[in-house]
């Protein structure tokens, strides 16, 4: 089943995406505004279903009344395709359904049920088959099957699952490469398993991160890993109870290593030769500096360093996680962006990551005080939409930090091939930043730089 839903709320998006996947077994396509969903419309006629927001605002900043865009297009084009309307809307003399502002999920999946004609025996049906497939890089955290793993080969008589992992049986990332190497990328597992599987995956990671014996490298790879599979949890399903668990596990990990490894020089040196994303590296090495600058600066009391330190991290570990790509991730003002050439949908991605991600912070239990800010504000700008012309001393503190440190860091993380120095990167960092509140934490990165090397 096919379903466009045009939202323009991140956290409304992720949580009506989820109920059409759970319940419907669907295929969700998102936009934001009337203009590419109608377009959307239009070039796909088997579409079952639009959930459209009565009113979004639009690129513009202007109210758009996006329901009526939706129906117009529909109705003028006599396509066939149901309406399901959120919020308070009224049109005579068009077939939709309609919820109010606030609604129940229950009441949401029940809607679209009715509104497709559908019976809860159809339900049934359309749900999930006997196996549901994971994402084959979940298994990389993992090193015993927790139930019978199959591979799926489509055959004309239909779907055949062959059985490839059992039970119980033992295996390590390699040999979970070997697999993609020959085109897989999906396992699957009895759909009664599911949360199963998802229980001991969780366990299994813990296990592996907290085990002390492990060097060094094995755990940054580990936790690289863990990160990447966070970033597609996070993007397909929205926040869920998984995706918490492990990344504060991950977390926590990060700031200890952080915390308990006191010579800067020996932790750089493992990331940059490590194996893991430029993603996750990033993250990783602004709590590392962080860690190093912090006793420099006059806010950061000796008592709370290690509650800092987990703030930045946690900061640091979910800031970009909304970007996809990692050309995106290096996308770090207004002239990047527009040498990226990217589409309008990839730009909105870009422009909005921050105050997006900050809303699903604000949303998230147990996320530490101040990191929701730090993740708004991590370009330069309050409301977390777009990229600071001039940077000013209105942010917090250590969103100040934040920004010239991830700065630092993402110059360091191509040094090399830019050939530029650890003074030239400083030297630009002190063109760059003119008030004396970053002049501050450059300083005190110096400081930091000289005692460790
Ligand atoms: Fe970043
Ligand atoms: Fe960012």
């Amino acid at each position: 089943m096919n379903v466009l839903v045009i939202e323009s709320n991140p956290k409304a998006i992720s949580l009506l995406s989820s109920a059409l996947r759970a319940d419907f077994d669907a295929k969700v396509h998102v936009e934001k505004h009337g203009v590419p969903g109608t377009a959307f419309i239009s070039e796909n006629p088997m579409l079952d279903l639009v959930v459209v927001r009565n009113i979004n605002a639009s690129p513009s900043h202007n109210e758009e009344e996006t329901a009526k865009m939706v129906l117009n297009y529909i109705y003028d084009n006599k396509l066939t395709c149901k309406v399901l309307v959120l919020g308070q809307f009224e049109a005579a003399g068009f077939e939709y359904s309609h919820l109010p502002e606030r609604f129940k999920l229950s009441d949401f999946s029940t809607t679209v049920r009715k509104t497709l004609g559908l019976t809860l025996e159809n339900l049934k049906e359309l749900k999930l088959g006997d196996y549901v497939p994971i994402d084959i890089e979940n298994f990389y955290v993992m090193n015993k099957a927790p139930c019978d793993t199959y591979i799926k080969l489509a055959r004309s008589t239909g779907d055949q699952y062959v059985k490839r992992i059992h039970m119980g049986d033992e295996f390590d990332k390699e040999a979970i490469q070997k697999y993609e190497s020959q085109g897989v990328k999906e396992l699957y597992v009895p759909t009664e398993q599911k949360g199963h599987f998802l229980e001991a995956q969780l366990k299994q990671y813990l296990g592996s991160i907290l085990d002390v014996s492990k060097p060094e490298p094995v755990l940054v790879e580990l936790r690289s890993d863990a990160y990447d599979i966070n970033k597609t949890l996070i993007n397909n399903t929205g926040v869920t109870e998984q995706m918490i668990l492990m990344s504060q596990a991950s977390i926590k990990a990060m700031a200890q290593s952080v915390v308990q490894n006191k010579k800067l020089g020996g932790l750089l040196k493992n990331i940059l030769n490590n194996k893991g994303s430029f993603a996750y590296k990033h993250s990783y090495l602004i709590s590392v500096f962080s860690s190093a600058v912090m006793p420099k600066l006059e806010w950061s009391e000796k008592r709370q360093f290690e509650a800092n330190v987990e703030r930045i991290t946690f900061a640091a570990f979910f800031h970009d996680i909304l970007l996809t790509e990692e050309k995106h991730i290096r996308i770090r003002n207004k002239l990047d962006l527009y040498q990226a050439k990217l589409e309008d949908k990839e730009k909105d991605l870009v422009l909005e990551h921050a105050h997006n991600m900050a809303t699903f912070i604000h949303e998230m239990k147990h996320a530490p005080n101040g990191a929701e800010q730090i993740i708004r504000e991590h370009h330069g700008m309050r409301n977390g939409i777009g990229f600071a012309e001039v940077y000013t001393s209105s942010l917090g503190a250590m969103s100040i930090m934040f920004i010239v440190l991830e700065d630092f860091v993402s110059s360091l993380l191509d040094f090399k091939e830019k050939g530029l120095t650890i003074k030239d990167i400083l030297d630009n960092m002190n063109e760059t930043y003119q008030l004396p509140s970053y002049k501050k934490i450059i300083k005190a990165l110096q400081e930091a730089l000289t005692d460790s090397f």
